[in-house]
């Protein structure tokens, strides 16, 4: 087993002796190990590994830690909260943490859909970068790049419609009119649809109303527990 599975810390032993062509880490990775949910999620690849077990996040944050493994343990359930993790500085683990949650999602749904005997949905879990989706719609607006619309837009639905979702990088910078019309659409879908999002930020979260519009900010913080990690950044450490 060289490729590292997100199922290794819920199976009996781990996946270290799993053959290589085991059904579940092809579910999880594909074949060649970019595909299957864990790919559809679109995590960035330094992250789509991680687990809340195997985060290198949990190190000196127990107490974060053990508040977001009772978390998890509701994923499955009818009532999952979002979360908005936060810090000042960069590099404190918010990215790692929320790729950990949406691989907790990814992991708990498809064993719990099997053990119902049901097929698993084939996308869990979807990660937005919010920085890079409006450099992507401002590109795309200036340069009157239709096709790059369309992909935005479906974009867009496949955020709305995903059972769990990370939206990154919330409110780094000042967000124009028109983008925070397209964030308002994924929110406020997912939040009247009762469907859970992991936000990460770098400002507290009230400063939201002032970078988006209060009633986004309303939206945000419906059914959402807050988390802030303390120190510096620990980019680079290892
Ligand atoms: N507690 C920790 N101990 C050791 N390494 C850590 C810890 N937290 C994060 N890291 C490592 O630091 C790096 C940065 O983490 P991450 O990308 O999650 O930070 P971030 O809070 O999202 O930063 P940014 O605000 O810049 O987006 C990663 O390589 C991660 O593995
Ligand atoms: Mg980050």
């Amino acid at each position: 087993m060289t490729q590292k599975c997100i199922l290794d810390d819920k199976r009996k032993g781990g996946c270290a002796s799993c053959l290589p062509q085991c059904a579940h880490r092809i579910a999880m990775n594909g074949l060649n190990g970019e595909g299957g949910r864990v790919g559809a999620a679109g995590l960035p690849k330094e992250y789509r590994h991680l687990t809340l077990t195997n985060s290198p996040a949990r190190e000196g944050q127990s107490d974060i830690y053990a508040s977001l493994e009772r978390y998890a343990a509701t994923f499955g359930g009818d009532n999952v909260k979002s979360v908005y993790l936060w810090s000042e500085s960069p590099g404190t683990g918010k990215t790692t943490t929320a790729a950990s949650l949406a691989n907790e999602f990814i992991a708990r749904s498809y064993i719990e859909a099997l053990r119902k005997g049901e097929q698993p949905a084939q996308v869990l879990a979807v990660y937005m970068d919010a920085n890079e989706f409006q450099s992507r719609y401002n590109l795309a607006a200036l340069t009157n790049d239709e096709d790059a619309m369309k992909r935005i837009g479906t974009n867009i639905k496949r955020m709305q419609a995903a059972p769990f979702a990370v939206i990154d990088d919330l409110g780094v910078r000042g967000s124009t009119e028109a983008f925070t019309s397209y964030l308002h659409a994924i929110i406020n879908h997912r939040v009247v649809n009762g469907k859970p999002t992991v936000f990460t930020s770098n400002v507290p979260i009230e400063d939201l109303a002032d970078v988006f519009t209060p009633r986004l900010y309303d939206r945000i913080r419906d059914q959402n527990g807050v988390i802030h990690f303390k120190g510096t950044s620990k980019r680079g450490r290892r």
